[in-house]
């Protein structure tokens, strides 16, 4: 039993997020909460929402909302969406809460006595026509790297570059469309990452067992031209944590607020704090101070691979900077996109399936199966309502409610509604036992590493296995000739029944749970031991049969689905 603390990237407050955003961060940390959970670890699993910047700001201004209202309520809708997919957050914070305000400042406080803080006069893009600064998002231009004509101030949305707002071309004013643009001088905080370079370069070269595609996203940006630039960790909004140094004043630096993407990932500690609050007083810092119990902890974190220079350098940085026993992150499970019918996922375009719509359709499970088996692990991948369709079909309804269903009706009606006694396992019932020891082993690892569509292969064979198993034994068949040997294959496969609901619940909990409470039994154990797991429904189990565990989607509902969804959402 081991101690986890898992992050899934914090989704931005700015509106609902689409199916993309959630394969790529959340959900496969929930399926990694869940499993751990599942074999008996402790598990503290946080998100939050993402409140500040200009998404923010932009985002209430075009729901006409004062900001904070807007934070407070989308806080609420994306809660409750989070629910509904069955996100099992230990806590969802929020990056505004005044934990937060204080966790930040605190951290500037100290990276300013460490010296690692310098103040530079900086170029700004101001707009006459708006009256005001135009900081990162506010600002719309043609990429300087791949030529993409929406990228925005702070990073261009095609390519993932990072980018300065002077550094685009043909650059405009996201509020007003205008070109009217000067830059004026305006003095602003930047983090000295290049004197860290040396301890981050350090830090990254000891994460041998992380993948490629992490590391050298690191050594790229450690390395690349000059090499690690300091970053601005201040901008001239309204909306944000105040830039302050611990609990003082910070001369100089009135008005403005910290950067999003500096007070964004203190918020995984701050969420600790926030959950400790809302649960009596909860010990959070053995989860987050290595001098108080965390070096017990393993921490890993999840998110899209746009995500992860922030989290290999910018908030490592910060914590390493401070000097103080922060934990640091152990593993970072990075994801690529999904793609939508042939083009991206977009949340400014609302363009692709949304959360809430999903849900409006069909049970979260369904999608939960679909987006983690298919989801973008090693290259991009593709969402199609044919696929969708497709795999739903094909693995939820064939494969495992078939099962289900078949064995629950037959027998009710040739035993009635209890599992009936007779017989006992013979070669097949041990060939079978052989091969799943293999399987949920083999299985388990997979799901112990985030080898997360490996994992739902396994499983989907797992499922198939007991088909093969009901195919070749044929209970329907055997009453004709041997009662008490159809009794002992309906058993069997009433026990496969309950190892699929433990096993399969970190895909599909809500599937998990009917499956188990159709049993009248109480959630069982990891199976570690096959053997004794297909023995643990007896005869004398009384059972009722679940409907419906999953319907089929149909040519009609698909063809409905694909038009309604080509358009974009206001
Ligand atoms: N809101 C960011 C995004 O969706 C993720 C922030 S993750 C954190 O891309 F590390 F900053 F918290
Ligand atoms: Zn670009």
């Amino acid at each position: 039993m081991q101690r986890h603390l898992i992050t899934s990237a914090i989704p931005y407050i700015n509106g609902i997020k689409h199916l993309g955003n959630l394969v790529g961060s959340q959900l496969p940390a929930d399926l990694y909460a869940r499993y751990l959970r599942a074999r008996g670890h402790e598990v503290l699993f946080l998100c939050a929402t993402d409140e500040h910047g200009t998404p923010a700001e932009l985002a209430a201004a075009k729901a006409g909302k004062p900001v904070a209202e807007y934070c407070a309520e989308m806080h609420a809708v994306q809660a409750d969406i989070a629910k509904g997919f069955g996100l099992s957050f230990d806590h969802f914070g929020r990056s505004s809460s005044p934990q937060n305000h204080t966790l930040t400042q605190h951290f500037a406080g100290r990276l300013a006595d460490a010296g690692l803080i310098r103040e530079v006069s900086e170029q700004q893009v101001y707009s006459n026509a708006d009256g005001r600064y135009l900081p990162d998002r506010y600002i719309e231009g043609t990429c300087p790297n791949c030529a993409y004509d929406k990228a925005r101030g702070d990073q261009c949305e095609n390519c993932t570059k990072q980018l300065d707002p002077t550094d685009l071309i043909n650059p405009r004013s996201a509020i007003s469309g205008s070109t009217d643009l000067e830059v004026r001088e305006t003095k602003h905080l930047y983090l000295r990452q290049s004197a860290l370079k040396d301890d981050l370069d350090a830090w990254i070269d000891s994460k041998t067992d992380w993948p490629i595609l992490t590391t050298s996203i690191a050594k790229k940006w450690l390395h690349d031209g000059d090499g690690l630039q300091d970053r601005g960790i201040t901008r001239d909004l309204d909306w944000g944590i105040p830039v302050r140094r611990g609990n003082e004043d910070w001369p100089g630096m009135e008005g403005k607020v910290f950067y999003v993407w500096f007070d964004a990932p203190i918020e995984y500690i701050a969420c600790a704090g926030e959950w400790a609050d809302a649960n009596g007083d909860a010990d959070w810092e053995r989860w987050w101070r290595t001098d108080k119990g965390a070096d017990d902890v393993r921490y890993t974190q999840f998110m899209g691979k746009d995500n992860v220079p922030f989290h290999t350098l910018s908030f490592p940085a910060t914590i390493l900077g401070s000097g103080e026993p922060w934990k640091m992150v152990d593993h970072l499970k990075s994801f690529n996109y999904l793609t939508y019918d042939g083009g991206q996922f977009s949340t400014s375009q609302g363009r692709g399936v949304f959360m809430d719509q999903a849900l409006e359709i069909l049970p979260a499970d369904y999608w939960r199966w679909w987006l983690l088996s298919n989801c973008p692990e090693t290259s991009d991948s593709e969402f199609t309502w044919e696929l969708f369709q497709q795999g739903v079909n094909k693995d939820l309804a064939d494969v495992l409610g078939n099962f289900v269903s078949r064995v629950t009706k037959f027998c009710r009606s040739k035993f009635g509604e209890t599992v009936p006694s007779g017989g006992t396992y013979g070669d097949r019932e041990t060939a079978l036992i052989e091969e799943l020891q293999a399987r949920v082993t083999r299985y388990g690892a997979l799901m112990e590493a985030m080898e997360v569509r490996k994992s739902a292969q396994e499983l989907r064979a797992i499922w198939v296995a007991g088909n093969e198993y009901l195919q070749a034994a044929a209970p329907w068949a055997t009453i004709k000739v041997d009662e008490a040997q159809a009794a002992m294959q309906i058993r069997m496969a009433f026990n496969l029944i309950r190892l699929y609901a433990t096993i399969s619940s970190p895909f599909i909990p809500t599937a998990s749970d009917r499956m188990q409470s159709s049993l009248g039994m109480e959630s069982a154990d990891w199976p570690e031991d096959v053997a004794s797991a297909l023995s643990s429904v007896q005869a004398g189990q009384t059972f009722a049969v679940p409907e419906n565990l999953f319907a089929k989607i149909s040519d009609d509902d698909r063809a409905d689905w694909q038009s309604r969804f080509a358009g974009t959402r206001g």
